[in-house]
């Protein structure tokens, strides 16, 4: 034991112990599924705004210095490229934490009561991540409220994509226009999102460690 320097108790079966501080908080997919996530949204968000200032939908456009491409050629390039990794990564995520039956348990139940009472604590400061394997009501709302966004996000994309082949999805959506529209409203969404997120991230440093080294 002193020659690998592990001093993990030893229990009753004769195998070694973890301490709870030292087990798994998020499995290794989740981990790279993350980041390859967080990746492919900057490229897009980057390359989207790229497109909106090229035909801007409202009486405003994106700074210069925060877009991607450099033209509007350029930032579809990069929009298609960074979806396709989005949808991949996304159904790897998804698939995985179905059959592990993880996202059921990390993510659900969400009671509106309780995510009043968590939002409330967490603005007042109060809001204890002691155990950051299990998430606070606040949190399994906004992470599946942002994986809500990210399946309307790419059916408004396809949408405007395919028009005519997917004349049912743009139907739903309200048509191009509609379609448009919402693809922002999703886009705003999980920018919201990801300005809290990071803020969070950065408030509780272990919760990034542990996204990152998965302990
Ligand atoms: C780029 C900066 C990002 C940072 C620093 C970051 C950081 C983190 C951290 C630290 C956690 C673990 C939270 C905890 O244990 O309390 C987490 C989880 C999560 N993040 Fe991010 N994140 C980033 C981007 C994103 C983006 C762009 C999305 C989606 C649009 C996202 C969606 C999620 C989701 C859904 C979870 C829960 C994952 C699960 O447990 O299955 N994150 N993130």
């Amino acid at each position: 034991m002193a020659l690998t320097g592990n001093t993990n108790p030893v229990d009753a079966s004769g195998t070694q112990a973890q301490p709870p501080e030292q087990s798994v908080i998020h499995p290794l997919y989740v981990r790279i599924t993350h980041w390859i996530n967080a990746l492919a949204v900057l490229i897009l968000i980057g390359s989207g705004w790229q497109i909106y200032n090229a035909s801007p939908l409202f009486a405003f456009t994106f700074p210069g210095s925060l877009t991607l491409g450099g033209w509007l050629a350029g930032g579809l390039l990069w929009h298609f490229a960074a979806m396709w990794l989005l949808v991949a990564n996304g159904l790897v995520y998804v698939v995985l934490g179905l059959a592990t039956g993880r996202l059921r348990r990390q993510l659900l139940p969400i009671r509106p009561a309780d995510v009043v009472r968590d939002v409330a604590a967490a603005l007042a400061g109060r809001l204890s991540r002691d155990d950051l394997a299990r998430y606070n009501a606040a949190q399994k709302a906004l992470y599946a409220g942002v994986l809500l966004a990210g399946v309307v996000i790419v059916a408004s994309g396809l949408a405007m994509w395919k028009p005519v082949q997917l004349q049912e999805l743009a139907a739903l959506l309200g048509g191009y226009e509609g379609a448009r529209l919402v693809h922002f409203f999703a886009m705003a969404a999980i920018v919201l999102f990801l300005v809290v997120h990071v803020v969070m991230a950065l408030l509780v440093p272990r919760s990034l460690r542990a996204m990152i080294r998965g302990r």
